[in-house]
């Protein structure tokens, strides 16, 4: 057999065999990547956490994420310390916690975040000494009631969403560390966001995601800071999870196979403390992360916008109806220099609308599209032929590059299946059935360049068309 395929490759003209080549290369690079992601979300065997200490301490532990790590934990035979703002739910959530595992101690922490924050990590400093606590779960976290532009945001609302999500997490994680550093020993976990992470930006919950971005930065720098003292400090990094704060800023009522209930994520969570500096522990979240590479930033940057608007799919294809959304009876003058871009949506809002009463949406979607149907069709502007030539050529970039996006996930797919259908092995590569597949894979990889020079020349236009409009 090995001779037929040497025999086999000799006879191939050399550009192919190049191609195949960076092909081969590609392939095997995913392949491992794809191995050791299944073995860390799946088979890798979780640390004995008991070895970190006796005691774990959680904060925002009476509901949602927090509530869900301080069972597993208590279910991994470690005592508790909770800390919440509500006393009564915290007594709650204790013995729920005391009804399953009856072994488990539990102390209680009343401490509110966004108040005297000092006061409160003193009372923390003072109920854990002499405790033996490995375990710190830095889950505290809040956000916008809703999506905002970040001149519409109260002071007083980020500036606790900063004292929460920020000072808090920092203050506790000083209180904790200083007896894992006597001990030698520790784990500390604290919850990012793929706000900060996954997408790069997150337009209308700007300061939630910019906090988030802090506790990645800290959690990775202290990690390396304290790695020599035993202790591993990890950025784990959720995206959605059905809980109270998700179901109020996204809409999201039920859980699904991306966005999993609290107990489940926390249970993937548990898994992991104590390995990598920054992880996302939910396999079906990593899948989402790792689609999420494949599009071109724009993209993701117009979806983020548009969802939290309400009106997704159509914003990404017509960038202007999020603005429009936003300026219906309010600062109408800024968006004035993007009318031009309406000129250029007309074509696919009026088939989008023809097509809308079929598509399936949630009730806000509904609504918000139904405005702007309203607002935006039927209209005519007075523009010059080169302002006409500016908005077609913005639309036309903004569309090739979605349906590119579109075209690489698809054409990364169907080489995926055909891979694992036809057990895709390098010394059969050379079949004529799988030339098509080896070739999908070769293109993918060595048109990496021109595809980055593409997107950053698409990003440039549309980045200096909407300047320009901006600016008339
Ligand atoms: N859910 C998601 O999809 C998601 C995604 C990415 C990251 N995260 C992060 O995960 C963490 C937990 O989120 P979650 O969805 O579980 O939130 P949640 O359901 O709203 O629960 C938040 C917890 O924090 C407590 N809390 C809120 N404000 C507080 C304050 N000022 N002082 C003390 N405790 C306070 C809450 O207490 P009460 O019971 O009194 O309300 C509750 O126990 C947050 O850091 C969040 O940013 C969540």
């Amino acid at each position: 057999m090995i001779p037929a395929c040497i025999h086999h490759l000799t006879t191939q003209p050399s550009w192919l065999l190049f191609l195949s080549f960076i092909g081969f290369l590609s392939f095997l690079k995913h392949s491992i990547s794809i191995l050791k992601w299944v073995f860390i979300t799946f088979l890798r065997p979780p640390k004995n956490l008991k070895k970190y200490g006796s005691w774990a301490l959680v904060t925002g532990a009476t509901d949602g994420i927090g509530k869900a790590f301080a069972r597993q934990l208590a279910r991994k035979g470690l005592n508790l310390i909770i800390v919440s703002r509500n006393y009564d739910k915290l007594r709650t959530v204790s013995k729920e916690i005391q009804a399953d595992f009856p072994y488990t101690q539990i102390k209680i922490i009343p401490l509110d975040f966004s108040g005297n924050i000092s006061a409160g990590v003193r009372l923390i400093e003072d109920e854990i000494k002499g405790l033996d606590v490995g375990i710190l779960i830095n889950n505290v976290g809040i956000t916008y009631p809703s999506a905002m532009y970040f001149h519409e945001v109260d002071e007083k609302v980020w500036m606790n969403i900063v004292k929460v999500n920020l000072e808090g997490t920092t203050m506790v994680t000083k209180a904790v560390l200083s007896g894992m550093i006597q001990r030698k020993r520790g784990a500390i976990v604290n919850i990012g966001s793929g706000a900060a992470i996954v997408v790069p930006s997150h337009p209308l919950f700007t300061i939630y995601a910019a906090t988030k971005a802090y506790i990645d930065k800290l959690s990775k720098s202290l990690d390396v800071e304290y790695k020599h003292y035993g202790i591993d400090v990890q950025c784990q990094v959720p995206l959605y999870v059905a809980t109270k704060m998700v179901s109020k800023v996204a809409a999201i009522e039920r859980s699904s196979l991306f966005i999993p209930l609290a107990d489940d994520y926390a249970e993937a969570a548990v898994r992991q403390i104590g390995y990598e500096a920054r992880c996302t522990p939910y396999w079906a979240h990593s899948l989402q992360w790792c689609f999420a590479r494949l599009l071109p930033e724009p993209l993701l940057d117009s979806w983020r916008l548009s969802i939290d608007n309400g009106c997704e799919f159509f914003s990404i294809l017509c960038p202007g109806f999020h603005q429009r959304a936003q300026t219906q009876g309010q600062s109408l003058d800024f968006y004035i220099g993007l009318e031009g871009l309406r000129e250029a949506e007309s074509l696919t809002l009026s088939v989008m609308c023809k097509i809308f009463p079929y598509i399936p949406m949630r009730g806000n979607q509904v609504k918000v599209m139904s405005e702007l149907s309203a607002l935006c069709v039927p209209y005519s502007l007075e523009l010059s032929a080169f302002q006409r030539v500016v908005s077609f050529t913005y639309y036309l970039v903004r569309v090739v590059s979605f349906t590119y996006s579109l075209v690489r996930v698809v054409s990364f797919t169907y080489s995926l299946v055909g891979v694992v259908r036809d057990s895709y092995i390098p010394f059969t590569l050379f079949s004529s059935a799988h030339y098509f597949q080896l070739t999908i894979f070769s293109l993918l990889s060595s048109a990496y360049c021109l595809q980055l020079t593409l997107l950053s020349l698409a990003y440039y236009a549309q980045d200096a068309a909407v300047r320009y409009w901006v600016e008339l």
